[in-house]
């Protein structure tokens, strides 16, 4: 199969809208049974629930090229599960976990050529979503749904790649103790959209947000988890109920303990204490491991040791560790890897 004729290392990360796209809908109480379409457009009724109510949610996931020359995803199984929770939580039916894993099968098939070589620097993202397309006015859930999944190939989220990135201490927060911020809803996402503007336009790469109820403890970011490291070397996450259950940050805490030997933990991290750790980084799909090299607290600049120039050494080994087992040089473990074709 011929490659398109794209740059992909000069790929950042936005849209690209490539051949194939899966769509379902859903009415009557049950999904049809889904095809894959040339159609990248959506009609729906002017009053449908996602345009009046935000009724939506998304995953995000990742194919590879692999160093021997096979296309693989990593843990979709985690990314279908998570859209069920989602769903729940947003009065939204469920797409069975297991169609939803062959849908991404079909799509990453359908759209091979776009997935980027190995060695690009790039991979090809999948954003499976969901949305209510029949009207609503009351404030109920929509009767009908769609549920689709396009995918686009990019490059590394923030500009500068691997480059440490400056973020500041939100004034915002992102999700209430016991709202949707443990779920991929859309609406977690629209809430941020001026925060993320005024942040980049004060020169900052992205916010992080504190815990609302005490203001005291790291939450995550807009669109990624923490993770610290200790002048020990211990791996340390923020634990909290309202942060996304990031499938690369659990990944991680695997391939430290497991693979690294280092101690890991998940426990509550207060702002106060984010000055004596050694390394920080933001992880997620998206993200993979981006290094934090400076923390800016109203003024107040917290300069991780790991610097402006590098990613921290332990932040470094995860990173290779993590790209190694999903882009196939370093063995997996059992169940980690779905090999597409
Ligand atoms: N936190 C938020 C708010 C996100 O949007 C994402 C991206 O999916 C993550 C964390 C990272 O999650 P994952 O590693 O499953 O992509
Ligand atoms: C992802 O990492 O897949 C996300 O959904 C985060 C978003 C910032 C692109």
């Amino acid at each position: 199969m011929e490659k398109k004729n794209i740059d992909w290392s000069a790929l950042g990360f936005g849209y690209i809208q490539t051949d194939k796209r899966f769509v379902s809908n859903y009415k009557n109480g049950a999904w049809d049974e889904g095809v894959i379409t040339d159609d990248a457009t959506v009609v729906i009724s002017e009053c449908a629930g996602v345009l009046q109510y935000s009724q939506s949610c998304f995953e995000g996931l990742k194919a590879y090229t692999t160093k021997d020359g096979h296309i693989v995803c990593f843990r979709p199984d985690l990314n279908a599960s998570r859209m069920k929770d989602s769903c729940e939580r947003l009065e939204m039916p469920v797409f069975p976990e297991d169609r939803w894993v062959q849908a991404v099968v079909d799509v990453v098939k359908a759209n091979a050529a776009y997935v980027p070589p190995y060695g690009s620097g790039a991979t090809l993202y999948l954003r499976p979503y969901m949305f209510g397309s029949s009207p609503v006015i009351g404030v109920k859930p929509a009767e009908e749904y769609q549920f689709r999944i396009f995918a686009t190939p990019v490059g590394p989220y923030f500009k500068g790649g691997a480059k440490p990135i400056t973020i500041r201490v939100s004034d915002v927060d992102r999700a209430a103790p016991r709202g949707t911020g443990h779920i991929k809803a859309g609406l977690n996402y629209a809430m941020s959209l001026y925060n993320i503007v005024d942040a980049h336009n004060k020169g900052f790469d992205e916010n992080m947000y504190l815990d609302p109820a005490t203001r005291t403890k790291v939450e995550e970011t807009g669109g990624a988890n923490f993770l610290f490291v200790t002048k020990d070397g211990t791996v340390v996450t923020p634990k909290s109920s309202s942060i996304l259950p990031s499938i690369t940050r659990r990944s991680l805490l695997y391939v430290a303990k497991e693979y690294l030997g280092l101690k890991t933990e998940e426990r509550e991290v207060y702002l106060d204490e984010v000055k004596d750790f050694a390394e920080c980084g933001l992880c997620g799909t998206a993200a993979v491991i981006s290094p934090v090299g400076k923390i800016v607290d109203h003024g107040k600049e917290i300069c991780m040791p790991s610097g402006m120039e590098h990613m921290g050494p332990v932040t470094q080994k995860l990173y290779d560790t993590l790209t190694g087992i999903q882009m196939g040089s370093i063995e997996a473990p059992e169940g980690w890897i779905k090999v597409i074709e």
